[in-house]
């Protein structure tokens, strides 16, 4: 089965997932990259009434209003009940690597403001130790040359990603080399470097399910089990 068709598999698992919860009150988080794209479509294609979404991108705020869901601002929802995105890499603690379709900290945000982080992807994601995927951090780009050498100093191989500006106007550096056996504290060490907006490690705040698709199945990890 191609990649494609597990992640839109594994995006009619999150649906079926939420869609109890789904009420013309609602409103919904939703993340970045082809993984959401495809969970997009399958809450379009559903027809169900709700309130709409809080994005993590602007590109899914135009593939949600191409379908006319409602945008929401999260400083109007308050705390989220849900939020659904992908991931570059998951561990079994269910600490993930986000960011490689560049919108990590609008995802991080987001992650933080929901109550259930339900995390899709397909079962080449999964990994034992995070780093095979190179970290992207955002960065304000007068910072880059400081940033970039506080991160060798940490162990990695950073890499200026040419021609990208997130949305927030920034760049984005990606971290290669890092094998990230404590991921909460390399959060917290990247985090603090003067000029990081954030890194793409989502270890203080984790997802809570991770839906896997492989090639006949739905894999259903919880960060307690
Ligand atoms: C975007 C992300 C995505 O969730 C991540 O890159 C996975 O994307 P895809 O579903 O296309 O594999 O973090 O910043």
């Amino acid at each position: 089965m191609m990649p494609d068709a597990r992640k839109r598999r594994v995006a009619e698992a999150a649906f079926e997932r939420v869609r109890d919860q789904l009420d013309a009150n609602t409103a919904l988080g939703i993340g970045t990259g082809s993984t959401a794209n495809h969970f997009i479509d399958v809450l379009a294609e559903s027809k169900i009434d709700f309130l709409g979404a809080v994005a993590s991108s602007k590109a899914t705020e135009e593939r949600l209003s191409h379908y006319g869901i409602e945008l929401l601002d999260l400083n109007m929802t308050g705390t989220l009940p849900v939020y659904v995105d992908g991931a570059d890499e998951a561990d079994p603690r269910l600490n993930l690597i986000k960011g490689g379709g560049a919108a990590l900290t609008r995802e991080k945000i987001i992650a933080e403001a929901s109550r259930l982080f339900i995390c899709i992807a397909d079962d080449s994601k999964r990994v034992d130790v995070l780093g095979t995927f190179p970290l992207p951090v955002e960065v304000i780009p007068m910072a880059r040359s400081l940033v970039g050498r506080a991160l060798v100093d940490l162990g990695g191989d950073p890499e200026y990603r040419p021609g990208v500006v997130t949305d927030n106007g920034n760049i984005i550096i990606d971290v290669h080399g890092l094998s990230i056996t404590d991921p909460k504290q390399l959060e917290l060490a990247i985090n603090q470097i003067p000029g990081v907006v954030t890194c793409g490690l989502f270890a203080r705040r984790p997802a809570d399910l991770l839906l896997l698709a492989t090639e006949t199945d739905i894999l259903e990890f919880t960060r307690d089990a």
